[in-house]
């Protein structure tokens, strides 16, 4: 049974406004494609600095629908780290396309933009970074190859609404960008995910794509005479997220600073404790970006006495749950028989293993895992 002294790795943070605004959209009638979406839509786009933003059931459904959109299909490749959840490369195999492993920075672990370039052939068709667990990726580098050979770029910022580089919040930098609001990302409708980019024509694509390829939206069609009927140019999907969703996604956008702020505090109180831990390195942040600490992942020395596996058994026993860090795709079954040679990726997939990270994190919770931490020698 779960107590309140208990350590969650992740969790939610949702209250009565969360049930409040779902009981109310479920009571006015509108519970899909209607005003709440609408708004939802255009606050999100707002805060990411974008022109739009596409409401769809969740990440995966949403990045489909982009390449599907632009065109990317078999005889394709796409550029993509191995070190990311695997959802990433599902999609480039969803539409046909053949993913193309690319290594990481050792630093930061977003995406080495060089072994990407080197590794462009007349058949890459795009490039799909990832902003890692917030860490936003050298998108400047990224958006700089992808105009030079002619390359469309999709940023995987699933984990990183709210992050920014050099001041520029993450869904304005790439010509398109796709969120996840599932349950363990910075704000949440319980699945979901949220497309942003400036280009008119790809948002009323998608809109379309994701309802059938149905011409008028039901919203649009309310309002007009009943003999103004819809057309169907092409085949769409059903990729739709509800209002009831959109209207908890609102409530939770009013409390995204306290959110931000409260995974911050706990981020800097473990960084400060781990700076002097004799086998433990903290995330690194470079100066010119900020992370909403999606993620607390940290990377066991090459010295260290305790192997990544066990430290993760020992905190468990301690009552702290961790979490492997990210994995490597290509090790999966689907992906083996690429041979990829990414030695980055494979060490830090080994190295590292992530704190419990969520704004309901209490003091007390803070100083435990800190002393477990520091209890490990
Ligand atoms: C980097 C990354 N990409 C894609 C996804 C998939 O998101 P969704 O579950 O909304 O499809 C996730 C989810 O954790 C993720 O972390």
């Amino acid at each position: 049974m779960t107590t309140t002294d208990d350590i969650a790795f992740s969790r939610p943070y949702m209250g009565e406004a969360e049930a409040t605004a779902a009981a109310q959209t479920v009571m006015s009638g509108w519970i899909v494609g209607g005003p709440r979406l609408a708004e939802f839509e255009a606050r999100f786009a707002n805060l990411c600095g974008a022109k739009h933003a596409v409401g769809v059931s969740n990440w995966t459904t949403g990045a489909f629908l982009v390449l599907h959109a632009l065109g990317v299909g078999p005889g394709d490749e796409v550029l993509v780290p191995s070190l990311t959840f695997i959802a990433t490369v599902n999609v480039i195999r969803h539409v046909g396309a053949t993913p193309v492993f690319v290594d990481i920075q050792p630093d930061t672990f977003t995406i080495d933009v060089d072994d990407a370039r080197s590794k462009i052939t007349p058949r890459t068709r795009a490039i799909m970074p990832v902003d890692q667990i917030g860490l936003p990726c050298d998108i400047d580098a990224i958006n700089d190859i992808a105009a030079m050979h002619d390359l469309l770029v999709l940023d995987d910022a699933a984990c990183a609404f709210a992050s920014r580089n050099r001041s520029r919040p993450v869904g304005s930098l790439a010509m398109s960008t796709v969120f996840s609001l599932h349950a363990r990302k910075i704000i949440s409708t319980a699945e979901g995910g949220m497309i942003t980019t400036d280009d008119a024509d790809l948002a009323a694509r998608l809109r379309i794509l994701r309802h059938q390829g149905m011409s008028l939206s039901d919203f649009a069609r309310h309002g007009m005479p009943p003999t103004v009927f819809e057309s169907y140019p092409e085949i769409g999907f059903n990729f739709r997220i509800t209002d009831i969703a959109a209207a908890i996604g609102l409530a939770q956008l009013d409390r995204l600073e306290e959110i931000l702020m409260r995974r911050a505090k706990a981020a800097e109180a473990f960084t400060s404790a781990l700076n002097a831990h004799p086998f433990i390195i903290p995330p690194n942040v470079p100066s010119h970006l900020v992370h909403n600490w999606q993620s607390y992942q940290v990377t066991v020395a090459k010295d260290s006495p305790l192997t990544r596996n066990e430290i993760m058994d020992r905190l468990h026993l301690l009552g702290i749950p961790t979490r492997r860090g990210v994995m490597a795709s290509h090790r999966e079954p689907p992906y083996a028989e690429i041979k990829a040679n990414l030695p980055v990726t494979e060490r830090i997939a080994d190295a590292t293993f992530q704190l419990p990270m969520h704004p309901g994190l209490t003091d007390t919770h803070i100083h435990r895992i800190i002393s477990a931490m520091q209890s490990l020698s």
